[in-house]
């Protein structure tokens, strides 16, 4: 599925954000993530879950090439995640070869169960081709240790993600290019399941990135707000583990010249939380797990 989202923002920002999903199916049920709940045929409607289709991908970016089309920036991803699709990297390549041109940068989202060494491969081949573009890749993590990754992620991948993750950055430190521009996120959506280790997370990837070459190109880390469904008390209290967090941490925005932290400090959803919703589509209970749990 792709989306085009309007922006009021001048400059680039004017021309909105391409979202292209590469497919709705996820390998996790992070218990936070309201849509994968419940192994759910259809996400979009009546519209099955699926992959999108390479070819018509493409014949959608061609028909932006032709045109005089931009973008602030191009996400590949939205439900799911995009790494489940074969062609993920042969789609990013595309975009960049055909409208490199026309966005800031091109953001892939994941989880990185899938991207294994010879999925980075395909992705360093397909920036190298363009390596003045930005392309930036998302790790959402959320832990920073087995035990929490579990709590927080619902499955037990821990050691295959952060090897994925460690192999990625040590692989782009051995590019041998002027200006790297192929940058790296380590999120963190907060909740009550992982916010004793929002201190750990900060310090490992800071520390990571500043050995050797591990830092190059731009890195930071995004210690981001969990959203609870319609909004009410759950949110507030969501808030509230959130601000509690950082206080207690002294987490405080910092740059780097080998990573930034990034706060969410603003509240994106506050226009239109509801103050009197006593309900939410997502029930984290007292444990911070989804009901029901479908680990099992
Ligand atoms: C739905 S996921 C799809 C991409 C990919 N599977 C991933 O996890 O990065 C997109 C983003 O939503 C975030 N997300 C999921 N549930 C959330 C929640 N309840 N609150 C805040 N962010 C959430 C994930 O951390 C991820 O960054
Ligand atoms: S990996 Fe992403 S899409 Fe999958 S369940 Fe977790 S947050 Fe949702």
């Amino acid at each position: 599925m792709i989306r085009a989202m309007s922006d009021a923002a001048p400059s680039r920002r004017n021309c909105g954000v391409l979202q292209i999903e590469p497919t709705d199916f996820c390998n996790l049920t992070c218990p936070m993530c309201h849509p994968q709940q419940g192994f759910r045929p259809t996400l979009h409607g009546d519209l099955l879950k699926g992959y999108m289709d390479t070819a018509l991908f493409k014949k959608i970016i061609d028909g932006m090439a032709a045109s005089d089309v931009c973008f602030d920036h191009v996400i590949f991803q939205w439900l799911g995640d995009p790494s489940l699709h074969p062609e993920l990297f042969d789609m990013v390549g595309y975009a960049l070869d055909h409208i490199g041109d026309r966005a800031d940068y091109f953001r892939v989202d994941t989880n990185a169960i899938l991207l294994t060494p010879d999925r980075v491969e395909q992705l360093i081949e397909a920036y190298s081709r363009h390596p003045l573009t930005p392309v930036l890749v998302v790790f959402s993590l959320d832990s920073i240790t087995r035990e929490t990754y579990k709590v927080v992620k619902g499955r037990d991948y821990y050691d295959t993600v952060m090897d994925n993750v460690h192999h990625f950055l040590e692989r782009r430190g051995e590019l041998d290019l002027p200006s790297i521009n192929l940058n790296a996120e380590f999120q963190f959506v907060l909740q009550a399941g992982n916010a004793h280790e929002a201190r750990r997370f900060v310090d490992y990837w800071d520390e990571y990135c500043a050995r050797g070459r591990n830092g190059v190109g731009y890195n930071d880390i995004m210690v981001k707000r969990l959203s609870v469904g319609t909004g009410g008390e759950k949110q507030h209290a969501a808030d509230r583990i959130y601000q509690d967090t950082i206080t207690k941490f002294g987490l405080e925005p910092f740059s780097k010249d080998h990573i930034h932290l990034k706060l969410w400090m603003e509240r994106a959803w506050e226009e239109h939380d509801d103050p009197e919703a006593t309900v939410t589509d997502l029930d984290l209970g007292d444990t911070g797990l989804a009901k029901p749990d479908l680990r099992a």
